[in-house]
């Protein structure tokens, strides 16, 4: 079921947990737990990788929501915005075909009506990295995220390690605000030849996309250069970049490896750190990330 505002996302919720509560959870709860709600924040133009997010709600809540809405306010390039893929129809086929229960697709003023004037900023994680290369990017995403965690009023919410610093960044409004909703993030899911699945993957033609394999081979190779002892976080980005370096079609924004939670520079590799890559290819701006230094 489609809705698009927040009083008939609300009724739909309480009609999908009465009805939950009548035939007994599924989605792996027991009998004496009340129904879950879970929910997968979207911008459409869905792949694996938000079918696999889908199927983790769905396998752990009574009712799963996924919001579809190509939020404005992160967009700092005007061109990208227009350019993003949207195809309602297909991912809504997509969604019921995966079992979701309901899917919440507003229009912008839902989201932001007229007089809306509050903002959610999160500072430290968002200094560096795409915080740097977007400005106001994570403004929008913090602000949309609140909104729709608010709007649902889910259990869980889950998200792409693709988007590592967002899934940070996500967990600490999630903590600062009180918002008591548990925050899950999924490993990135790849092509068989290593790219990592992303809407934007649709706008590359084949040359940029064989140009493209270049940014998860270069993490592989750092993560190869570390268990084959490499430690010092000067070698391996070094090595990084090397790596990129030998596809001369990516322009490279940035390619770091940081301490997985902070996002700051570590010297050697002792504890969870993360590899991270943003380079535009045929114009199109990707990232990627894996992680580096231990089990995570
Ligand atoms: O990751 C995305 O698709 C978006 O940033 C999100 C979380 C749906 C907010 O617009």
């Amino acid at each position: 079921m489609i809705v698009r505002d927040v009083p008939a996302l609300r009724a739909a919720i309480a009609r999908a947990l009465e009805a939950a509560r009548h035939v007994g959870h599924g989605g792996g709860e027991t009998a004496t737990e009340s129904p879950s709600v879970g929910f997968v924040p979207t911008m459409g133009a869905l792949h694996e990788g938000h079918r696999t997010l889908v199927q983790r709600s769905c396998a752990e809540n009574a009712v799963t929501v996924v919001s579809i809405f190509v939020n404005p306010t992160q967009f700092n390039n005007p061109d990208d915005l227009a350019r993003y893929p949207r195809d309602e129809a297909r991912d809504v086929a997509m969604l019921n075909e995966a079992g979701v229960h309901i899917v919440f697709a507003p229009t912008p003023d839902v989201m932001y009506p007229p007089g809306f004037n509050t903002w959610v900023t999160v500072d430290g994680v968002t200094d560096v990295l795409e915080g740097e290369f977007r400005p106001g990017h994570f403004r929008g995403v913090a602000t949309v995220v609140a909104r729709l965690l608010r709007a649902v009023r889910c259990d869980r919410a889950y998200f792409g390690e693709k988007d590592w610093q967002q899934l940070l960044v996500v967990r600490q409004l999630t903590r600062d605000l009180l918002l008591d909703i548990e925050i899950v993030g999924v490993p990135t899911v790849r092509e068989a030849d290593g790219l990592a699945l992303s809407s934007r993957n649709a706008r590359l033609d084949s040359t940029a996309r064989t140009a493209a394999l270049a940014i998860s081979a270069a993490i592989r190779h750092v993560q190869e250069s570390f268990a084959g002892g490499f430690t010092q976080t000067d070698d391996l980005e070094q090595r990084l970049h090397a790596s990129l370096r030998r596809e001369p079609a990516l322009t490279v924004e940035y390619a770091v490896i940081v301490d997985a939670e902070t996002l700051r520079p570590v010297k050697r590799l002792t504890s969870p750190a993360r590899v991270l890559v943003a380079a535009t290819v045929g114009g199109v701006r990707l990232i990627d990330n894996g992680p580096v230094g231990s089990i995570q």
